[in-house]
């Protein structure tokens, strides 16, 4: 019996390649750049599942290209918004992605970000490598105390509840405001709500994104609402790029209208090296790599390949986000 035919779109750890591999006539694109538009229209043709990254624009055409065979689109990431679910419901498609295992991993990450931030790690990096060190200066590279100090946490899901935790280790006041009304969730780290987000856009010193992109969250980070901000606020960002404005963020940073921003994700991304937000001394960017750990990556690998293995044998896996897609299926 022929194998059912599948493309994955980079080459993943080995463990979880190998799980789609054996099972599998696996089309695997195993370039460092993603497929061109092109290469992926072409490529999914015929095919029953499509391991998917955050890079692949899934949408409608993409679906068509395909054909109805198509059962399964395996996203290896948690968040989804490269995929349009709409669509994907509409055909009886299946999306599935990888919560959970990447929550602590990118809290981690995030906490890395404030602290950088904060003490201005990367600009003392800079400094030591462009031979500027002279001597111990009272004043050089003064940062902010994140002890003791108020975090905004905006979005308590999964990951927002994790960084809680971890400020609580710093003795920081953790507020937080969460758009689904997901109040009962920071009781249990002792976090207290925002009635409204312009209050925690006043009250926290550092402001952490933990919300997943929407048509209602794009540019939920505006010139109004750095307005409201502290002038020493330090904005973090491990969400998605399009969550934050960037011509906002930019002249909010360049006017010392908030003091710094630490960024994981960025719009566009990856951002170009010419981008604007790369000329500023307070603003920190590392590229995307909030669950970039070994450990990580191997189980997301492992996730991703049985979501795509059980969809396309026509069984409900358990990280599906549109389940109601089978509905539609004949
Ligand atoms: C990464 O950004 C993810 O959504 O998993």
């Amino acid at each position: 019996m022929s194998k059912p035919r599948v493309f994955v779109t980079r080459a993943i750890p080995d463990v979880g390649l190998t799980i789609i591999t054996d099972a599998c006539d696996a089309d695997v694109w195993s370039e460092d750049l993603p497929p061109s538009r092109g290469i992926l229209l072409e490529r999914i043709k015929g095919k029953v599942g499509i391991l998917s990254l955050v890079t692949d624009k899934i949408d409608g055409e993409v679906m068509d290209s395909a054909g109805d065979q198509l059962k399964i689109i395996s996203n290896y990431a948690v968040g989804v918004d490269n995929i349009d679910i709409q669509e994907a419901t509409n055909r009886g498609i299946l999306v599935g992605n990888t919560p959970g295992i990447l929550t602590e991993t990118t809290a981690d990450l995030t906490f890395a970000l404030l602290l950088s931030a904060a003490r201005r790690i990367g600009e003392g990096i800079d400094y030591i490598r462009g031979n500027k060190w002279e001597t111990f200066k009272p004043m050089e590279l003064l940062g902010r105390d994140v002890h003791n100090s108020t975090l905004g946490i905006i979005g308590m899901g999964r990951i927002g509840i994790e960084v809680a935790r971890r400020a609580k280790g710093f003795t920081m006041d953790v507020i937080y405001y969460d758009y689904r009304g997901r109040g009962e969730l920071g009781e249990a780290v002792n976090a207290k709500m925002c009635t409204t987000i312009d209050e925690l856009f006043q009250k926290a010193d550092f402001i952490s994104l933990h919300i997943p992109l929407t048509v209602e969250t794009k540019h939920l980070i505006d010139d109004a609402a750095f307005a409201n901000m502290k002038d020493t606020a330090i904005l973090i960002n491990a969400s998605r790029g399009p969550v934050v404005d960037s011509d906002a963020l930019y002249d909010a940073l360049k006017s010392k209208k908030i003091a710094y921003a630490a960024l994981d994700v960025t719009d566009p991304e990856p951002i170009p090296f010419s981008h604007k937000l790369l000329s500023l001394p307070n603003c920190l960017i590392v590229p995307h790599v909030g669950s970039a750990t070994i450990e990580t990556r191997t189980k997301m690998a492992v996730m991703a390949a049985e979501n795509l293995l059980k969809g396309i044998r026509g069984e409900l896996p358990k990280h599906i986000v549109n389940p109601e897609a089978l509905k539609n299926r004949d």
